[in-house]
C-alpha cells in the first residue's frame, strides 16, 4: 500500500525483536501491534499504553503465541473513526464494487466482551454516502487491482478492504480475499444479477462487461450463538421457531446439524444468522428482531444493539 500511494495507518515493519522494542519505545501511545501472518484473529493489539504495546510485541515475537505468525511485526499509528467493509469482484484488469458492510466483532452489546467471528453486520452503513463510494472505489479498489496486476500478481475474486473512515478519509487497515462471515448474508440478498455470471466473468477477465445490478433495500443480520461462545460451549440443543419466522426472512445455518429424530440441533457456537430485508436499516432491524425472538434454543443469546448509530458505528 506504500509502494502505490494506497491510504493506510503510517507503519513501520521488523523482523528483530530488539530493533521493534527499540521503536516502540520511542512511539506516543495509542499504538498498534500486529503479528505479520495468520494468527486466528488474535494477531492484533490495539494497545493504550506503550506498556500493552511491549507485552504485546513480547507475546508475538518472544513466546510466539501465535507461532511462524509472529516472525514479523507491523507497528502502525492507531486510527480513528468509523469502521466498515468495503468489497469488489475483481478480474486481473477491472474491479467492480459490490455493496458494502459494517460488521460487529465484540460478544456483547455496547462491542463489550471478547472478540468473535462476528456476531452480526449491516449493509448498508448509515454513513456510506455516494462520495464516500467514489473515494473508496477511486483512492483504494481501483489502484490495489491495478498495483497487483503492475507487480505481476493479477488478483482475481473477491476484494474484501477493512476500512477505518477517518476524518481525512477511508484507510485501509487489512485486505481480504474472500467474502465475510456475517458480512456475506447480508451483502448478497442485496444483489440481483446472477452470482454464477459474474464469478464466469471474473474467471474470462471479461468484468469489464457486466452489468451488476443492487437492490437499494436494506439488510440487517444477527447471529443467534451458544451459551459461552467465543469460550467453550455445550451442543446438541434442540431449536424450536425455525417454522415461525415470516417468509421473507433468511435463516443460515452455520452451527447446526440433524438430531436423531431428525430434530434441528445446535453444532456450533455461531448456530444460525437470521436476516430480514427492508426499505430501509430501521425497517430490516426491525424484521429481524421481531423474528429472532421466535427462535429459541437452551443457552442462546445475541446482540441487541445492531444497526443502532452509536459513536463507533
Ligand atoms: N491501525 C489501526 N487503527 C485502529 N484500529 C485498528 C488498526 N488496525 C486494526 N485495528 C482494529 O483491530 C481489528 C482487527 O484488525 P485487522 O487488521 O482487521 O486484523 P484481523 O486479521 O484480526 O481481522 C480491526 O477490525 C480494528 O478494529
Ligand atoms: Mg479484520
Amino acid at each position: 500500500m506504500q509502494r502505490h500511494n494506497i491510504p493506510c495507518a503510517r507503519s513501520a515493519i521488523f523482523s528483530s525483536y530488539d530493533e521493534a522494542r527499540g521503536y516502540l519505545e520511542k512511539q506516543k501511545p495509542p499504538i498498534v501491534v500486529k503479528a505479520d501472518g495468520l494468527a486466528a484473529g488474535k494477531g492484533v493489539t490495539v494497545a493504550d499504553t506503550i506498556g500493552q504495546a511491549l507485552d504485546a510485541l513480547a507475546n508475538i515475537m518472544q513466546a510466539k503465541a501465535s507461532g511462524a505468525a509472529g516472525d514479523r511485526v507491523l507497528i502502525e499509528e492507531r486510527l480513528e473513526g468509523r469502521e466498515m467493509s468495503a468489497f469488489a469482484f475483481a478480474d486481473a484488469h477491472t474491479s467492480v464494487p459490490m455493496v458494502p458492510a459494517c460488521d460487529y466483532k465484540p460478544v456483547f452489546d455496547g462491542d463489550q466482551g471478547p472478540k468473535t467471528g462476528g456476531m452480526a453486520s449491516y449493509s448498508p452503513p448509515h454513513f456510506f454516502s455516494p462520495a464516500l463510494a467514489k473515494t473508496v472505489t477511486e483512492t483504494i479498489m481501483e489502484p490495489t487491482v491495478k498495483a497487483l496486476h503492475d507487480e505481476g500478481r493479477p488478483y482475481k475474486g473477491v476484494l474484501y478492504s477493512g476500512l477505518m473512515i477517518a476524518d481525512d478519509g477511508p484507510k485501509v487497515m487489512e485486505f481480504n480475499a474472500r467474502f465475510g462471515d456475517p458480512e456475506t448474508q447480508v451483502i448478497l440478498p442485496r444483489l440481483k444479477t446472477d452470482l454464477v455470471d459474474i464469478l464466469l466473468s471474473v474467471a474470462n477477465n471479461d468484468l469489464h462487461q457486466m452489468d451488476i445490478e443492487w437492490s437499494s433495500d436494506a439488510c440487517v443480520g444477527v447471529v443467534m450463538a451458544s451459551a459461552g461462545y467465543p469460550g467453550s460451549y455445550k451442543k446438541g440443543f434442540p431449536i424450536t421457531g425455525l417454522d415461525k419466522v415470516d417468509e421473507d426472512i433468511l435463516v443460515f445455518h452455520a452451527g447446526t446439524k440433524l438430531g436423531s429424530d431428525g430434530e434441528v440441533v445446535t453444532s456450533g457456537g455461531r448456530v444460525l444468522t437470521v436476516v430480514a430485508i427492508g426499505t430501509t436499516i430501521a425497517e430490516a432491524r426491525e424484521k429481524v428482531y421481531n423474528n429472532i425472538s421466535r427462535i429459541h434454543f437452551e443457552g442462546c443469546h445475541y446482540r441487541q444493539d445492531i444497526a443502532l448509530v452509536d459513536e463507533n458505528h
